[in-house]
C-alpha cells in the first residue's frame, strides 16, 4: 500500500529478514514547556530480537515509543517502524504492532473479557465470527482467564496490565512495544510476563520493552539500548554490552584482609571485603600470576572466579555512575 503523502523515498515494499524492525535517526523531542526529553537518538532493532530499551525514570524511554507508535510527532529526526516511516504510515503500520504504553485505557465497569470485545471489535480487519475464542485465547495466555468475568475495575494493577497486554495479542503481530510491562507486578506476574516474552520471541515476533529494571532486561533480552536524560548511552547485543565491561575478580578465603593487601600490591582497583569475600577490579596483568602471589603470600585460597560483567557494570563503566532506578 502507497502512503499518500510520502516524501521521503520508501524501500521496496518487502522488507528483509535482517532489516531493522525500528530504526531512527536524530529522533528528537522537545516538549513545548521547553524540555528536551529525547536527543538526537538513532535507535535500530533487529528483527527477531528482543530488545531492551533500559534507562532511569525521566530517560526518554515513554516519549520515544510515542514517538515510534505515531502518538506525538518528534521535533526533528525520523523514525521507521516495519520499514515505515512513522507517523506518515500509522494506518498501515500499526495493525501489525501490538502496544501497551503507560497503564491502557480500560472501561472499568465493564468484565475484562468484555474490554477485550470491545477492543477487537474495533479492528476492521478482526472476522467478528472467530471474536470469542480470540478473546478467549488472548485472556489464557495472560493468565486472565478464570478473572475474565470481573469487573476490569477489581482487577490489580497487574492484572490491568495483563489484560493491556492481552489486548495487543488479539492479532499475531510482527512487533509487540511493551513500555515498563512489569511495572507494578509483584515478583510472580514479572515472571510470567518474561516467560510470555520468551514464548513470543521464540513464535518469531520481535519484542520491544522499556524497563528502568537492569536485571529484567539482563534476564530477558537479547538486545539492549541505554537511554540517560534523553540521549542514547550504547546499544547492541547485551553479551557483546556486557563484553565491553571487564568482570570482578572474586577471592574467596578465611584471609581476607591479607588477600585484600596482596591483590592491591597486584595493581586490584576497588577492593571490598566483605567476610570471607574480597572483590576487586582485576588488574592488567595475568591472573594466574596474580594468584600464584596469594599463594605466596599464604593466603589460604578457597575460590578466585572472575565474575561475568554484568549490564550494570557496562552501565557503570559508560556512564562513571550507578545505575539509578530512584523516582
Ligand atoms: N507531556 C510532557 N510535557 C512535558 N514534559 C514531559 C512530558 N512527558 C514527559 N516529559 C518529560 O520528558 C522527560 C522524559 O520523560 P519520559 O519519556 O516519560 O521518560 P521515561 O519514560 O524514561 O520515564 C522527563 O523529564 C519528563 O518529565
Ligand atoms: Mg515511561
Amino acid at each position: 500500500m502507497a502512503e499518500p503523502s510520502a516524501t521521503e523515498p520508501e524501500r521496496p515494499h518487502q522488507e528483509r529478514a535482517d532489516d531493522a524492525v525500528i530504526a531512527t535517526r536524530g529522533l528528537t523531542k522537545r516538549y513545548r514547556g521547553g524540555q528536551l526529553a529525547v536527543d538526537g537518538l538513532d535507535l535500530t532493532v533487529p528483527a527477531g530480537s528482543v530488545f531492551g530499551f533500559l534507562g532511569p525514570n525521566g530517560s526518554g524511554k515513554t516519549t520515544t515509543i510515542r514517538m515510534l507508535m505515531g502518538l506525538i510527532e518528534p521535533t526533528s529526526g525520523s523514525a521507521r517502524v516495519l520499514g515505515r516511516p512513522m507517523p506518515r504510515a500509522s494506518r498501515t503500520v500499526l495493525p501489525r504492532v501490538g502496544a501497551l504504553i503507560e497503564g491502557p485505557a480500560l472501561y472499568g465497569f465493564l468484565s475484562g473479557r468484555d474490554n477485550l470485545l470491545r477492543y477487537d471489535a474495533a479492528d476492521p480487519t478482526a472476522d467478528p465470527r472467530t471474536r470469542r475464542e480470540r478473546v478467549a485465547a488472548a485472556l489464557d495466555r495472560v493468565g486472565l482467564a478464570a478473572a475474565g468475568g470481573k469487573k476490569a475495575k477489581a482487577y490489580s494493577l497487574g492484572m490491568k496490565q495483563r489484560l493491556g497486554l492481552a489486548a495487543a495479542l488479539l492479532q499475531p503481530r510482527r512487533l509487540l512495544v511493551l513500555d515498563e510491562p512489569t511495572n507494578g507486578l509483584d515478583p510472580q506476574g514479572m515472571r510470567e510476563i518474561r516467560t510470555l516474552v520468551r514464548e513470543l520471541a521464540s513464535d518469531g515476533t520481535t519484542v520491544f520493552l522499556s524497563s528502568h529494571l537492569l536485571d529484567e532486561i539482563e534476564q530477558v533480552c537479547t538486545h539492549a539500548a541505554v537511554m540517560a536524560q534523553g540521549r542514547l548511552i550504547t546499544q547492541g547485543a547485551v553479551a557483546d554490552l556486557s563484553a565491553g565491561a571487564r568482570g570482578r575478580l572474586v577471592v574467596t578465603t578465611p584471609d581476607a584482609g591479607e588477600a585484600a593487601r596482596v591483590l592491591k600490591e597486584q595493581g586490584a582497583a576497588d577492593l571490598v571485603v566483605d567476610g570471607d569475600r574480597v572483590t576487586a577490579e582485576p588488574p592488567e596483568r595475568d591472573l594466574a600470576e596474580v594468584n600464584a602471589a596469594l599463594v605466596a603470600a599464604r593466603v589460604r585460597v578457597r575460590g578466585f572466579v572472575l565474575e561475568r560483567a554484568s549490564l550494570e557494570d557496562a552501565f557503570v563503566a559508560l556512564t562513571g555512575e550507578g545505575f539509578d532506578v530512584a523516582g
